[in-house]
């Protein structure tokens, strides 16, 4: 018999719908409250999923509430003070979004503190979840592409955000060996900013891991193509795969070419299913269970990675972990100068996410056509700017 718990998520925007059907896919889990300064944010997730409580703010909710389980999920900067907050008001389980947070310091702050408050902390890496991943990871590890030597992906929408999540499925696959070095190379010629965090304009970086194998991560330098997911590719020693959230190609001695193993159409990369199974895992780990794959623990690396890729970058050397900066170097760079940008102008590439001035009866109708709100949110920034909508754009 499975034990309840309370849950709480801050930040109702896009990924804390995912968080909350998550919530309310499980038997175990109760979503009694949410926390967002805008009162359209809140009173949505409350006649939504049938929240009980709302709050304006974080504190207030935490200090009222005490729920076991809460989830942060709000933009990056916010990730390591809210996680904090929570640890330090007594929760059983902090789900805390990707990237972690924006520097190695505030992520070894909060695995400290949720050690020493007995908090589980998971890093919301909820593609782990996805047949397409799992069942990748399960063929690297029965050989079935021998000794995996090379992987290789891309991605757009910059390296914390999307960047994120390739480097862990890549390391996912893997069985996650330690990332030992990282070469980097960082493009910053316009200012941009991604929920408010600067980040570059392109880059790539070559990972060397524990065993030999390497990683060659492409972000912001083609158009990757979103069809169908994160594509990831592995080659080893007697045959190579791909694979996304739902489809598993592989070529080997035994396969007779390149062969489909798996091609699912409908898979949830984001909320339905692979949120709730996230959240189940925790519900295991919570009574009693041995672990939990997305333990920030066993995520850290890869935050470790992108930081010591814009490392690399400002030195102009290999980085051989682990690393001894606590800052996120990107911002450093910045703060000195370094990296002046062509043309002066900052923007935001996830500008369009923010609600305080958007037309809520619009929203209402689009969302009461079974929209998803991250749709919703591009779809009116692109009326308002007069241009053209298209749902062929990552989604990170
Ligand atoms: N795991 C994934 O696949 C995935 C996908 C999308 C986003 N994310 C991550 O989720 C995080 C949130 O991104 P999003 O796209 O949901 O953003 P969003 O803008 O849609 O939602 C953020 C919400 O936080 C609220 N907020 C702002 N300040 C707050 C505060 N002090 N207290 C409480 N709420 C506050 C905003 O009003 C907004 O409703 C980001 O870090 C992003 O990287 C992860």
């Amino acid at each position: 018999m499975r034990r309840s718990y309370s849950a709480a998520i801050i930040g109702c925007g896009d990924i804390g719908h995912a968080h909350a059907e998550g919530y309310s896919r499980n038997e175990n889990t109760t979503l009694v409250s949410v926390a967002d300064p805008l009162e359209a944010a809140r009173r949505q997730f409350q006649a939504e999923y049938g929240v009980e409580r709302a709050f304006a703010s974080a504190e207030e909710m935490l200090a009222t509430m005490q729920p076991d389980i809460v989830s942060v999920c709000v933009w990056h900067r916010l990730h390591a003070p809210m996680a904090l907050a929570a640890a330090q008001a007594g929760a059983k389980a902090v789900i805390c979004e990707k990237p972690m947070a924006i520097s190695l310091g505030e992520v070894d702050a909060m695995l400290d503190a949720c050690q020493k408050s007995g908090t589980k902390l998971l890093t919301s890496y909820q593609r782990r979840f996805t047949p397409g991943w799992e069942h990748a990871r399960e063929l690297v590890a029965s050989g079935a592409i021998g000794d995996a030597r090379f992987g290789q992906a891309r991605n757009g929408a910059g390296l914390l955000n999307v960047g994120s999540h390739t480097i862990d499925g890549m390391l996912f696959l893997l069985g996650e060996p330690a990332p030992l070095w990282v070469f980097g190379a960082v493009d910053r010629h316009t200012e941009r900013f991604e929920r408010e965090t600067p980040i570059e304009d392109a880059c790539m970086l070559v990972v060397g891991l524990e065993g030999g194998a390497q990683l060659l991560i492409e972000s912001d330098l083609a158009d990757p193509g979103y069809g169908r997911g994160l594509r990831l590719r592995l080659d080893g020693t007697e045959g190579s795969l791909e694979a996304t959230e739902s489809h598993v190609r592989l070529l080997n001695p035994t396969s007779g070419g390149w062969h489909d193993v798996m091609a699912l159409e409908n898979v949830d990369t984001i909320g339905g299913e692979a949120n709730a199974r996230l959240v189940a895992e925790l519900v295991e780990w919570l009574d009693g269970g041995d672990g939990h794959r997305c333990d920030a623990l066993r995520c850290r690396p890869t935050m470790e990675v992108m930081m010591a890729c814009y490392e690399s970058a400002s030195r102009h050397r290999v980085v051989h972990l682990p690393m001894s900066e606590t800052r996120y170097p990107l911002e450093r760079m910045l703060a000195a100068g370094l990296l002046p940008p062509d043309e002066p102008g900052a923007y935001d590439i996830r500008a369009f996410l923010r609600r305080e001035q958007i037309d809520e009866q619009r929203y209402a109708v689009l969302r009461s056509q079974g929209v998803r709100h991250h749709e919703i949110m591009k779809r009116l920034a692109a009326e308002a700017a007069g241009t053209f909508w298209s749902t062929q754009t990552g989604h990170g």
